[in-house]
């Protein structure tokens, strides 16, 4: 199969549409990273996501919608979820919902759970995707199962082309680090829960929900998961985000077998280095690209990686989650 390349033109956008209503699959942008998209509807698109990545299929997807209508057709609203959605959509916040009975998704989307993944997507053309197509698009990160998640066109192509319909390219995502998933707890009142940090500060949740939010690790929610040999975000637990070369974390000097990647000043003298200045969000933006090409530069000379400490606060939280999972044991 050929992938086209294409722009964000109307009739790039519209080509795009027709792809996906065809059960095509055709990698998007979005403000966190490129997502692989399906029409959420399709059972032959949506399968087509699982065999392109190489993605187990008990590993549910998240759906991503043109505005809070479109969302409160598929799932259950709580009043703390509508909170959330009006505080932080159109943005990198996914929230983890009972389905709607009825809701027009395939089967395979959820992987047998009773809850849905939504968001709504903080990008143009994204959106102008959603609404052409009428409907969700289902949308993991656009990267092989268990790889790094992809940041810009040629991302996606490195590790789809030839196995995609296309890719639209809009140049690099501003935030860099996949959404914030957030669900909410069956008993406890439906209590928030934090599946995975991502783009949307934990702080700034609590802020909105004005009280402190859950972890999916914590004994508490442990206790009381309804599905209890199954993770609450699935993709969460296994090694993730994973390099071909071995990575070690927190290093304040490098040994001469590894490419180091710096943080602020820690790692002035490393080749590469996620903010000079020592900005999270900056940092958060060019995470994936230069752990790719860290893995690039290691495989050259048979190196292994190491990254700088990298303060675990804000987007902090994110970057340390992605880059604990990129090191794990496989
Ligand atoms: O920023 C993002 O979230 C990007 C862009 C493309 O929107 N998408 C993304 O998708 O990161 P993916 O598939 O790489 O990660 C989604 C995570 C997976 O770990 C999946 O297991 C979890 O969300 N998930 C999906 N549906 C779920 C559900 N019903 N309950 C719990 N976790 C769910
Ligand atoms: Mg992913």
């Amino acid at each position: 199969m050929k992938t086209a390349i294409l722009k964000t033109f109307d009739a790039d956008i519209l080509s795009a549409i027709t792809f996906l209503q065809k059960g095509g699959l055709v990698a998007i942008p979005t403000e966190t990273v490129y997502g692989l998209g399906a029409d959420a509807r399709n059972d032959m698109g949506v399968a087509r996501i699982f065999e392109a990545k190489g993605r187990p299929s008990f590993n549910p997807l998240i759906l991503h919608v043109d505005g809070v209508g479109m969302a409160e057709k598929l799932a259950v609203f709580s009043d703390q979820a509508r909170v959330l959605a009006s505080r932080f959509w159109p943005g990198p916040l996914t929230l983890v919902l009972p389905i709607r009975g009825g809701a027009d998704v395939s089967a395979l989307v959820t992987a047998g759970l009773d809850t849905l993944a939504i968001r709504m997507p903080a990008h143009l053309v994204a959106l102008a995707v959603i609404k052409g197509l009428g409907a969700p698009v289902a949308a993991p990160s656009a990267n092989l199962s268990g790889k790094v998640s992809p940041t810009c066109a040629r991302h996606v192509l490195d590790d789809l082309w030839g196995k995609i319909d296309a890719v639209i390219d809009a140049g690099a995502c501003e935030v860099g680090v996949e959404s914030t998933i957030v669900g909410f707890h069956e008993e406890d009142n439906g209590a928030p829960i934090l599946l995975r940090p991502g783009g949307i500060n934990k702080e700034a949740i609590e802020a909105a929900i004005g009280g402190p939010l859950l972890h999916s690790g914590c004994k508490k929610e442990k206790r009381t998961l309804r599905h209890e040999n199954r993770p609450s975000a699935p993709g969460q637990l296994s090694s993730h985000y994973a390099p071909s070369a071995a990575l070690r974390l927190n290093v304040s000097q490098a040994r001469p077998d590894e490419v180091w990647v710096g943080f602020g000043a820690m790692g002035e003298a490393a080749g590469l280095n996620l903010s000079k200045s020592g900005n999270l969000t900056e940092a958060a933006t060019s995470l994936f690209d230069m752990l790719r090409q860290a893995d690039q530069l290691a495989k050259h000379k048979a190196q292994k990686i190491a990254f700088a400490p990298i303060p675990e606060h804000g987007i902090g939280l994110a970057i340390n989650d992605r880059l604990r999972r990129a090191a794990a044991p496989r």
